[in-house]
């Protein structure tokens, strides 16, 4: 099957995709519609024929055996024995999800209201610090437990009618001081999100933080909330239970903004927004479960991801959200697609013999444009580009700036396809030079075109706009990882240097000497301690 596919890539290397654009229904053939979002993959050069090829491979792994295991709380996360049900999360309607016998659905929307309880409290100053109602929300977190609501937050802002949010994340000191020097100790609730409550970055900064409060407030605890599956630590920490939303090991951290996690864009949205953020997601999840494949957003984004990765083998893949509020959408696709497919052995623990998932990278449209479009155009590695687009922005009386934003964006779709070829790029200099200066001119101006790029088209970047959108690409990794023979919910590769770290603490703080390390190790550690560390 990889053969096939393989072969059909090589068959169709010289091919132009403009040229598929000889059939009329083109575009309308190769797109996706559903949920009021288009996703136009036309501008690949993905045929009838290739395109039944990838889908073979759906049916050949058994991917809808897979999404109904999955939806149903088999233990598909075989690595850590673990369901896989952040889909519970937002499954509304409340019918039974059952993990272990037991149906979870009850505990999530208990925890749900719960959240909504305080977050309303919070918002209305029910809720108060020592120096009265609360001003400011920080959320101490790292990966799955900032990057979501991070990035949602910075999406959602105009909907955003709460206490400001602050997000800290790295164990760099300047993340933490420089938000806590911007808040007031006596009007701030602090957040400590963290599935495990270990993490050392997270609990960290939360020592840092509660040190900080506590030179102005009495009861730090009654201003911290945490979030996390270790009931036991939070209550180690000072933390009331009434302030701990929990959530089961079978949320995976970079699936987990859809609950408790989420609880500083809750308070900053409001419940309803969220609650309409959840009701995107759970629409794209009935869509994934009933579409065929040919018309299934998820599905679909999976396979034009690899076809371009795994079979015509390029490495990276770039997000380009023409949408300033998704500026953070790629940094939270890097840690959803990069922590879960990002794996060398098959779930068995073989070799995978193909390429793992493909590096992720982006900017927001249209500042990449000025950066490194460049190489996207003209350089020598073909990089497929997904671009995302609204139809409609929030920014009433600048209408005609968005429409220019949007032309931009299909602009750079269309170039990327069409290029410009010598004779073009010649006539555009001819007035200019002449002779061996003109070739030499006109060489440098073209632009090979053929290549690769989605769009992602929606209406507007609404609550339940952007819930859709990030459970497509959650499913989308869900059925790239199947097909891939991954198992996408677990992350051991983050593990070395953890350990490693921890081994080098007290080499940094010249509390052992660095003898035992590698050269380059000892050298760094010298230099660091010589000049301040
Ligand atoms: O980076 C590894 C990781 O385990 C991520 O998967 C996770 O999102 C992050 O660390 C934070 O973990 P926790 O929520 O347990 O603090």
């Amino acid at each position: 099957m990889w053969d096939d596919l393989k072969s059909r890539g090589a068959a169709i290397a010289e091919r132009r995709i403009e040229t598929l654009f000889e059939d009329p229904n083109r575009a309308r053939d190769f797109s996706v519609s559903a949920l009021g979002m288009l996703f136009d993959y036309a501008k690949t050069n993905i045929d009838a024929e290739t395109r039944d090829a990838l889908i073979a491979l759906l049916d050949a792994r058994d991917v809808a055996g897979r999404r109904e295991a999955m939806f149903s709380g088999t233990p598909i996360n075989e690595t850590e024995g673990r369901a896989v049900l952040h889909t519970a999360l937002r499954n509304l309607d409340g019918a039974a999800v059952t993990v272990e016998g037991q149906d979870v659905m009850p505990e999530v929307l208990d925890t749900l209201e719960r959240m909504e309880g305080f977050a309303r409290a919070v918002r209305s100053g029910e809720y108060q610090g020592q120096g009265g109602a609360i001003t400011d929300v920080i959320n101490i977190g790292i990966g799955g437990s900032d990057l979501g609501p991070a990035m949602a937050a910075i999406a959602l802002r105009p909907y955003h009618d709460g206490p400001r949010l602050h997000f800290v994340s790295n164990v760099d000191p300047a993340d933490i001081h420089d938000t806590l020097s911007a808040c007031d100790p006596a009007t701030t609730l602090v957040i400590v999100a963290s599935k495990t409550f270990t993490t050392i970055e997270t609990m960290t900064n939360a020592r840092t933080a509660k040190a900080w409060m506590g030179e102005v407030v009495s009861d730090t605890g009654a201003q911290f909330a945490a979030l996390s599956t270790a009931a036991d630590k939070t209550a180690d920490f000072g933390i009331a239970p009434e302030r701990v939303f929990g959530f089961a090991d079978w949320v995976g951290g970079r699936y987990s903004m859809w609950g408790p996690i989420g609880l500083s864009l809750m308070i900053g949205i409001g419940p309803e927004a969220f609650r309409a953020f959840l009701r995107g997601g759970q629409a794209m999840d009935t869509h994934f479960r009933a579409a065929s494949w040919q018309e299934n957003m998820p599905a679909m984004l999976a396979l034009v991801g690899i076809w371009h990765s795994q079979v015509l083998g390029h490495a990276t893949r770039a997000v380009l959200p023409y949408d300033n509020r998704l500026a953070r959408l790629p940094a939270y696709l890097q840690q959803l697609e990069m922590e879960s497919n990002g794996k060398r052995v098959s779930m068995d623990g073989e070799d995978l013999g193909f390429e793992s998932g493909p590096v992720v990278w982006g900017e927001p449209g249209t500042n990449g444009q000025h950066a490194f479009y460049q190489l996207i155009h003209q350089g020598t590695r073909v990089v497929p580009c997904e671009f995302l687009v609204a139809a409609e922005g929030h920014e009433e009386g600048l209408e005609h700036q968005h429409r220019l934003l949007i032309a931009n964006c299909l602009a750079q779709s269309e170039a990327l396809m069409k290029g410009r070829d010598f004779d073009e790029a010649r006539s555009k200099v001819a007035g200019k030079f002449e002779g061996a200066e003109l070739e030499r001119q006109a060489k440098h101006r073209v632009f090979p075109g053929n290549r690769p790029s989605t769009t992602l088209a929606y209406p507007k970047l609404d609550p339940e706009t952007l819930g859709k959108i990030i459970a497509l690409y959650e499913h989308r990794v869900f059925v790239e990882g199947v097909v891939l023979g991954i198992n996408s919910y677990d992350q051991w590769g983050v593990e070395l240097g953890k350990e490693l770290a921890t081994a080098l603490q007290p080499i940094v703080d010249g509390e052992r000497s660095a003898d035992d390390k590698d050269g380059s190790t000892a050298q760094l550690v010298g230099f660091l301690r010589a000049n301040g560390a």
